[in-house]
């Protein structure tokens, strides 16, 4: 294993690559400069990252010397009580904020070497986030927020390609719609499409589907899987949504600032997916 020196049993289980090979990436765009990373390998490696931040004369410690190796593919659910500092630590592993300790490598990259705008551009087309307060532009429509990403990385038929995204979470009714005139539901599905709209190889979503009711969840789950499945997207999911989790590859548990692996046998039975 490439990145097994982890001493720690949590992290030699959750630095674990998946058993099974996945489908490449085939539908990558000719403007990517960098090229993509064969299926099977590393796409994200953290190793030993800390985050403490000061109050005062306190400092809380949220995440401990965690490891992690996710490969091209793979789908990995993070999941942990609140305040378990799942979002602190999807943070860190997408670029978005800096470790107090430990290195993050993305696509081979050391972040640790890239300053804020170098982290951008690593990120730019490769990384889809889904925030959990969605983070949309108040001020532009649903299409325009979806549109965002692609300024970074224009295509041809762009907005085609936001509209059949916003269509794909069933929302081809409400293109022009300003987010306050939206549901939370309908935000956060905005959200997802604005982070999958770049087919990107990573996507991070932190409760995606925390907002949405049981069907519309449901679709959202499924249209998940069939990317991570077809496209080969890698996912990285934040959620208490035992449905969602359970359908990915590894389930890993966040407490006390580390992660664990994820018991199927504390899986709910009700309302369990599939
Ligand atoms: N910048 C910060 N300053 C102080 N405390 C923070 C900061 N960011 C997060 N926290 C605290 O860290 C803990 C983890 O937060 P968070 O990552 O949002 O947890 P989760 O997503 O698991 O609910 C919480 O107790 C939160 O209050
Ligand atoms: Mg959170």
């Amino acid at each position: 294993m490439p990145y097994s020196s982890d001493k720690t049993a949590q992290s030699s289980t959750a630095g674990t690559p998946p058993q099974t090979a996945s489908q490449p990436n085939t539908d990558r765009t000719a403007n990517d400069k960098v090229p993509s990373i064969p299926s099977g390998r590393p796409v994200l490696h953290a190793e030993r990252l800390s985050k403490k931040v000061t109050n005062g004369e306190r400092t809380l410690t949220i995440l401990h010397e965690l490891s992690l190796s996710v490969a091209a593919g793979e789908s990995v659910a993070i999941l942990g009580k609140s305040g378990a500092g799942k979002s602190t630590l999807l943070g860190l592993l997408a670029g978005l904020d800096t470790p107090s300790d430990g290195e993050l490598r993305l696509f081979g990259q050391p972040l640790s070497r890239l300053d804020e705008d170098g982290r951008a551009a690593l990120r730019a087309g490769r990384v889809g986030f889904v925030f959990q307060n969605f983070q949309l532009l108040p001020t532009l429509s649903a299409l325009e927020n979806v549109l965002l990403p692609l300024e970074l990385v224009p295509r041809v038929g762009e907005n085609q390609m936001a509209k059949s995204w916003l269509a794909k979470v069933g929302l081809e009714e409400r293109i022009n719609h300003l987010p306050k005139q939206l549901s939370g539901g309908e935000q956060q599905r905005v959200a997802i499409a604005r982070a999958f709209v770049t087919d990107p190889e990573l996507v991070f979503a932190d409760e995606p589907t925390g907002n949405l009711d049981a069907d519309t969840g449901a679709q959202i789950i499924d249209l998940l899987f069939t990317l991570n499945r077809e496209a080969g997207t890698t996912l990285i999911l934040v959620t208490h949504d035992h449905a969602l989790a359970r359908r990915c590859d590894r389930c890993l548990q966040l407490d006390q600032g580390r992660l664990m692996p994820f018991a199927s046998s504390d899986f709910n039975t009700v309302g369990g997916g599939q």
